[in-house]
């Protein structure tokens, strides 16, 4: 089977670097994909919103399965539009990609149908939004409701922070359009875990569940990212809690998905925080979350296109994939980044620390020019290590990431470490 993969960064990556590893496969083509990933797969130069291109070219190069990495393209209803167009496609209909693209149509989805949540209310006038504060004494959460690439979320402990937050997201219009409304949450405590699981609307088959260190600098420190580093599996999720989770938060949002006639075949990502009082969902994502899957990917027993075809064609198996061992990765990032990253810098001792036992060096921003790799975005390279357990892999991880050097690299030393508050 001849397949198309949409987006060009380090989950991307990973995806096509499993997915090239498939019997099953025909030919990978990437749109538009990157230098890196063309060691896997033919760079198509379509734009992920290009729908007639799109269209033309799965016509052209008999593309039997579309796989959408990223979100944006999810929430602008491609998926729709190539199944209209009589294509095989992993990936939920727009309507289901709320369950990501509005924070709002998340959390009424979870109140409807008894997922356990924060308490929360939604608002679009910033006065009414700033006198809602005094309903969450204990700390509030302020959300932009649209989508704003992982940054639109502001954890407010005192409330002049918090009015702080509103005025930035609803009045300064910090995320554009997203933040013309807000969603307020409780705030809640505990570490979190992202489970990852493919889901065809009747089944969801858990991937091993990851953690991932979503602030820039050790410790939790500093601001919030796209995601610095994680291990897989999580430390806070073990086996013996997944029947818990599956009857009080899978079951409910299957449920759920029937009733509302969703059409979700692709990845549900269930960001979940561990509170003392149990799991509750944070958010939902309706892709592979990025860098999760650069750890969970190198996991995976199973063929991963075969998964992938026979979620989108809503045939899930009843058995969850097989997986072993475990996996960190470390991401470097540019100097500025989150704020303002300063691109173009050139990388050094990527072949080396690829050449290392164990280790997958995934690019999420970098091109190759005149024969040298060089940084094109603010994160730039997951560096994962895989082992039979959490220490081998971490050693591998930091070992490889040691070799690799860039002008203002920034990372963090303490990806799957656990903290000393949740230990
Ligand atoms: P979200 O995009 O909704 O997952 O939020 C991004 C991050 O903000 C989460 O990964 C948490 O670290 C934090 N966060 C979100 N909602 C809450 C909440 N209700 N209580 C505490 N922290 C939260
Ligand atoms: N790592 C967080 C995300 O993919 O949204």
């Amino acid at each position: 089977m001849n397949v198309l993969l949409l987006g060009s960064g380090g989950r991307e990556h990973a995806l096509a670097w499993k997915l090239s590893q498939s019997p099953q496969l025909g030919k990978l083509y990437v749109a538009p994909g990157s230098d890196a990933i063309a060691q896997y797969a033919e760079r198509l130069p379509i734009k992920a919103l290009d729908v007639p291109g799109l269209i033309a070219a799965c016509k052209e190069k008999s593309v039997g399965l579309v796989v959408i990495g990223p979100e944006d393209p999810l929430a602008a209803g491609v998926a729709d539009a190539l199944r209209a167009a009589g294509l095989m496609v992993f990936g939920p209909n727009k309507e289901a990609a709320q369950l990501e693209s509005s924070k709002s149509f998340a959390k009424e989805f979870m109140t409807k149908h008894g997922v356990p949540t924060a308490r929360w209310e939604r608002h679009n006038s910033f006065e009414m939004a700033k006198a809602a504060l005094r309903n969450f004494p204990d700390g509030v959460v302020v959300k932009a409701d649209g989508l704003a690439a992982g940054k639109g979320v502001r954890v407010c402990h005192a409330p002049s922070t918090a009015e702080g937050a509103l005025e930035e997201i609803m009045v300064k219009l910090a995320h554009g359009d997203a933040g013309s409304s807000v969603v307020l949450e409780e705030l809640m405590e505990g570490p979190e875990v992202s489970l990852l699981g493919l889901c065809d609307g009747k089944r969801f088959l858990p991937l091993p569940p990851a953690s991932d260190h979503k602030r820039l600098m050790d410790g939790d420190e500093g601001p919030n990212t796209g995601g610095m580093g994680v291990i897989a599996p999580s430390p806070y999720f073990s086996a013996d809690m997944l029947p818990a989770v599956e009857k009080n938060i899978i079951a409910p949002i299957l449920r759920g998905l029937a009733k509302d006639k969703l059409d979700f075949r692709g990845l549900l990502y269930i960001g979940l925080m561990m509170t003392p009082a149990g799991p509750r969902v944070l958010e939902f994502n309706c892709r592979f979350g990025d860098p999760e899957t650069q750890a969970v990917l190198t996991l995976l027993d199973d063929d991963l296109l075969v998964l992938l075809e026979r979620t989108a064609c809503a045939q899930l198996p009843a058995q969850a994939p097989l997986w072993h061992g475990a996996a960190v990765t470390v991401v470097l990032a540019s100097e500025g980044y989150p704020m303002h990253p300063v691109l173009g810098r050139p990388i050094t001792g990527l072949a080396e620390a690829a050449a290392r036992p164990g280790v997958l060096v995934f690019h999420a921003g970098t091109v190759r020019e005149d024969g040298i790799w060089k940084t094109s975005g603010g994160r730039v390279l997951g560096v994962t290590g895989a082992g039979k357990d959490p220490a081998e892999a971490r050693q591998r991880a930091y070992a490889a990431a040691d070799l690799i050097e860039f002008e203002g690299v920034q990372l963090r030393r303490d990806i799957g470490k656990i903290p000393a508050r949740h230990s």
